[in-house]
This record gives C-alpha cells, sequence and structure tokens, in this order.
C-alpha cells in the first residue's frame, strides 16, 4: 500500500518506519526541512531501541522516504496519516491547530479518495472538526478515521510490529478495509482488530492512559498508607497483582508518573470531561496525588536533614521519565532538582541517554558525570530518580567509600531492604521500611 505519513516526531517516525517494514511505500513529510535533510542522510534524530536497523533497512531496501513537500507526500498515498503534535494549551486541552492546519492543507491537494487517519492522541471530536474542515475545501472524496497509537517509549518498534490491539475509529466501510488490510499482518498473532465509531475510538486512547495513570496513583497512596502503618508497599503488590482482574503490571509505586502522554493526556480527559459538564472525580485525585507523589522524596530528604538543605550536596541516577529513553518531559527528576536547588543545595547527575536533553533546559545549574559513581564523589547522599538496569546492582563498597554518609534515597524501590541492612546503609524508599 502507499502510505503517507505527515510530522515526524516520535509516533510518526515509528509508524512510518513500521509500516515500511511489513512492504509498504511509506513517505514521511516534515515542515522542518533540517529534520528531512538529515533523515534522507540516513540519520536518525530520535533515540528508540530497534528503530534505526528498520529505519535503514527501509531506506537502503527503497520503501521508506522522506520529504518536506506536503504535495508530494501525499499524491499517491492511498491513507494520510496525522502523526502531528498536539500540545496542552494554556487551558489544558489539546491544541489542534497544527492537526486541524493539516488538514486544511489536505484538502487543497487531494483529487482523490484518501483515508485521513489521526494517530496522534486527540479529543474526542476532533474527527468531525477534521471532516468538517475537509469538507469546507474540497470535494474530492475522504474518510476520517480514528486510529490512536499505543506506543510505550523504549519498546514502541515491539509494540507497534505486535500490538494488544488495533483501535480503528470509522463508520466508512471503504476506510474500514483499507485499515483491516493495513494491519493484517501485525495482528497475526490472533490479537484483535476492534472496529468502532470515531468518538469511541478517540475517548479509548484517553481511558487507557488515564486507567493506567489511575493505578499508578491508587499504588502510590497505597505506598505512602504502608509507610504509615508499617506494610511494606513490595508485598502487597506481589498479593494483589496475582489477581487476574487486577494484573501485575503498572502496579509500581515510585515517584510519579511522568513522560510525553500521561499527564497531558490525564489532564486533557478532564478538561474534556468538565467541558460536558461532568465532574470526574476519580480523575482529578489521580492529578492532585501525583503532584504530590513527585514531590515526595525531596519531603523524604528535607526531613532527614532536619529541615535544611543548603550547602549539602546530593547525587542523582537517573533523569529520564524512565529507562530506555532520553526523554525527560515532565520526568519527577526536574521537580525534585528544581526543589533541592530551591533549597540551597547542589547536585551532581548521571543519566546513561538524557544528560544532553537535561542540559538544554537547565544549562550548568547542576553538574553532569561522565559515569555513574563520579556523581557519588563527596556527596551527602545518592537519590534514585530512573530505574535504569545499570542501577540496579551497584557496587556498595564504591557507593560507601565516594559518599560522605551511607545515605541513599530510593524513588524507585530498586534495592533490597536486606541488603542496604546488611550493608549499613540509611536507606528510605517509597512504601517501604525505612532503614538506618
Ligand atoms: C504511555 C503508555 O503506556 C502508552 O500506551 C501510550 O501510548 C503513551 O504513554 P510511555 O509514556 O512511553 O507510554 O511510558 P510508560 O512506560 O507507560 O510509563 C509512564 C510513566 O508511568 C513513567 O513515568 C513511569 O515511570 C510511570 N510508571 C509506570 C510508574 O510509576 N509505575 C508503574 O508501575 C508503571
Amino acid at each position: 500500500m502507499k502510505i503517507a505519513v505527515v510530522g515526524t516526531g516520535y509516533v510518526g517516525l515509528v509508524t512510518g518506519t513500521c509500516l515500511a517494514e511489513t512492504g509498504n511505500q511509506v513517505i514521511c513529510v516534515d515542515i522542518n526541512q533540517n529534520k528531512v535533510k538529515m533523515m534522507q542522510e540516513g540519520k536518525l534524530p530520535i533515540y528508540e531501541p530497534g528503530l534505526e536497523l528498520l529505519f535503514h533497512r527501509n531506506i537502503n531496501q527503497g520503501r521508506l522516504h522522506f520529504t518536506s513537500n506536503l504535495a508530494e507526500a501525499i499524491a499517491e498515498a492511498q491513507i494520510i496519516f496525522l502523526a502531528l503534535p498536539t500540545p496542552p494549551g494554556g487551558d489544558g486541552s489539546a491544541d489542534l491547530s497544527y492537526v486541524l492546519g493539516a488538514a486544511k492543507d489536505i484538502a487543497g491537494l487531494i483529487t482523490d479518495y484518501k483515508v485521513i487517519v489521526t494517530k496522534s492522541t486527540v479529543p474526542v471530536g476532533t474527527a468531525d472538526k477534521i471532516t468538517a474542515v475537509l469538507e469546507q475545501h474540497t470535494k474530492v472524496e475522504y474518510a476520517v478515521v480514528s486510529n490512536p497509537e499505543f506506543l510505550r517509549e523504549g519498546v514502541a518498534v515491539e509494540d507497534f510490529m505486535k500490538p494488544d490491539r488495533i483501535v480503528i475509529g470509522t463508520l466508512d466501510e471503504r476506510a474500514r478495509k483499507l485499515m483491516g488490510e493495513l494491519y493484517a499482518p501485525y495482528v497475526r498473532q490472533g490479537n484483535p482488530i476492534i472496529y468502532m465509531d470515531q468518538r469511541s475510538s478517540e475517548l479509548t486512547k484517553y481511558a487507557a492512559n488515564s486507567f493506567l495513570a489511575t493505578k499508578i496513583s491508587f499504588m502510590n497512596e497505597i505506598a505512602n498508607l504502608c509507610e504509615l502503618v508499617g506494610a511494606d508497599v513490595d508485598m502487597v503488590r506481589r498479593g494483589i497483582g496475582s489477581d487476574e482482574r487486577i494484573g501485575r503490571r503498572f502496579l509500581f509505586s515510585g515517584i510519579g508518573y511522568g513522560g510525553s502522554c500521561f499527564p497531558k493526556d490525564v489532564q486533557a480527559l478532564a478538561k474534556s470531561a468538565a467541558e460536558a459538564e461532568y465532574d470526574f472525580k476519580v480523575l482529578n485525585a489521580v492529578m492532585e496525588v501525583n503532584d504530590i507523589q513527585r514531590k515526595i522524596l525531596v519531603q523524604k530528604v528535607r526531613k532527614y536533614y532536619g529541615g535544611d538543605l543548603k550547602g549539602k550536596k546530593f547525587a542523582i541516577w537517573g533523569l529520564a521519565f524512565k529507562p530506555e529513553t532520553d526523554d525527560i518531559r515532565e520526568a519527577p527528576a526536574l521537580y525534585i532538582i528544581d526543589e533541592l536547588l530551591k533549597e540551597g543545595a547542589t547536585v551532581a547527575a548521571f543519566d546513561p541517554e538524557a544528560m544532553p536533553n537535561v542540559k538544554g533546559v537547565i544549562g550548568d545549574k547542576i553538574t553532569y558525570t561522565k559515569e555513574q559513581y563520579e556523581a557519588l564523589e563527596g556527596a551527602d547522599a545518592l537519590l534514585v530518580l530512573t530505574e535504569w538496569s545499570v542501577f540496579r546492582t551497584p557496587d556498595f563498597d564504591k557507593l560507601e567509600s565516594l559518599l560522605k554518609a551511607k545515605v541513599v534515597f530510593d524513588g524507585r524501590n530498586l534495592y533490597d531492604i536486606q541488603k542496604m541492612i546488611d550493608c549499613g546503609f540509611y536507606y528510605n524508599s517509597i512504601g517501604r521500611k525505612v532503614i538506618g
């Protein structure tokens, strides 16, 4: 099939590359000419495990192309994916100007039946808005489809190639058939393609992310309660996760959810609910809990030092919002660093991938180290903020010799409590016994 992907951000690039992988002819278009040039030269602008291999293979085999010319991109395409940004506007609702702007441009260019698909997360009713724009600017036949992505950063390629499900929102029979054919190779293992109307499909994406965020905020509250009543959240997690109705995944307490999706999507759904004059109480609580949880580690640090952090030096392991990504959007680490600096502390940080991005945002307000142990030199305590594998089994002798004191605050519950007792550390994690 011939496919155009408008927007070569994270979602667009993964979508375009993975669609080429099953033999489709894909052309990706972006207004950023430098980025297009870079991709034409075979350079990948984002870090995502497994993507590079597919990216090069499909370029080399002539199935994946890049252009900054929209007309060229959509001329032959049967299906046009919109993978454009929908940043939160000032009032928390998603800003649709990129998506609707592209719809208008496309309307002026098409000459035969096209399926126009929203891949970005867009509020309920967006497909209708796109339809209205197209209606106004073209007489050519088209279908507008909602086809939300459920890609996790770090495993996006795997999620795309073997999705748990594909959601296709449209009542247009021709579009349903084309989309079904396009996705057939990705659901061979038996997972479903679920067809529905556009609005249900749009809401599905928000409901999925908000439900997952709810799980996290719920577990974070359980963790806080565990600390108060002397229970261990790891045990409670295992105890409830074996119930299939609850499930083992996404029950890890920590320093709150971050990233480009959860905070934005939960907020946007709350906003849509408010617009529909529905008071979505659970969602408001989910956001409130997350705001508090992002700062919980600083509260623990503050309490340990009797409220005075002036002149203290902290080592931080992990800046990305989660492991296997360099993404720092809404990363709890940024909130924590901000609080520590405000209180007069200094910070030396290490992250395997995210340091350049953090430097781009906060510059030299903190020190960045070449490897993880260097950050510990002369620090009063270590704060673990992202669960990268390299932090999971550190050399505790090195920790002891490099840190000024044997103090660890762990926002991701990486270390075994007994191990920390044996090594004689002060160890404060989330929802577990404080050691030392
Ligand atoms: C998420 C969704 O999983 C994906 O389906 C959607 O399309 C985009 O948003 P992503 O943002 O890449 O993907 O990250 P994810 O792995 O889901 O983690 C989100 C946040 O939740 C991270 O900050 C993570 O640290 C946190 N989290 C996750 C927890 O605190 N506890 C958990 O048990 C799981």
